[in-house]
């Protein structure tokens, strides 16, 4: 069993992932609306995994017999300027979502909850591939993006991620 508090902070966390799915999927319609295939396909691969990351903490909460409380999610919001600054806003967003999970880690540390703490290490470990990834993604857009062949050389590399199940 777990403490109400970590219960409550698991959901918000559930609510954040599926958010993300949400804002992800809103950014692959957007990709596909100006006819970048790759980008709308990375994005909505994105989504999936999102809703994975959510589905994972929802089974854990179960798994310590507490209780699930989905919220509403909110509409996804983001600028539409150029996939330069869809990709930047992403990096922030994925740095809102580390500093979300450090805070379960620091909650479930202090409230002597150590198998919360040890199954919140995933989450770390998968923030940092995350936004190393994205971030390889904004340098690349940076140093090229510029160029309409080489944005399209882009969205064909992109088009070649395929869906992982996220393992935990
Ligand atoms: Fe589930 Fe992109 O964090």
């Amino acid at each position: 069993m777990i403490s109400d508090k970590i219960r409550d902070v698991l959901n918000e966390q559930i609510n954040k992932e599926f958010y993300s799915a949400y804002l992800y999927l809103s950014m692959s319609a957007y990709f596909a609306e100006i006819g970048m295939y790759g980008f709308s396909k990375w994005t909505k691969i994105q989504s999936k995994e999102e809703i994975d990351h959510g589905m994972i903490l929802f089974e854990y909460v179960i798994d310590r017999n507490s209780q699930i409380r989905l919220a509403q999610i909110e509409p996804p919001l983001f600028e539409v300027k150029s996939p330069l600054s869809v990709f930047e806003q992403i990096y922030q967003h994925e740095r809102s979502i580390t500093s979300a999970i450090d805070c379960v880690a620091q909650m479930s540390e202090s409230d002597c909850d150590l198998a919360t703490r040890n199954f919140i290490d995933w989450y770390l470990k998968e923030q940092i591939e995350e936004e190393a990834m994205v971030s390889r993604i904004i340098s690349k857009l940076k140093a090229f993006g510029e160029e309409k062949s080489a944005l399209y050389l882009i969205d064909r590399e992109l088009s070649h991620r395929e869906y992982n199940q996220p393992v935990y």
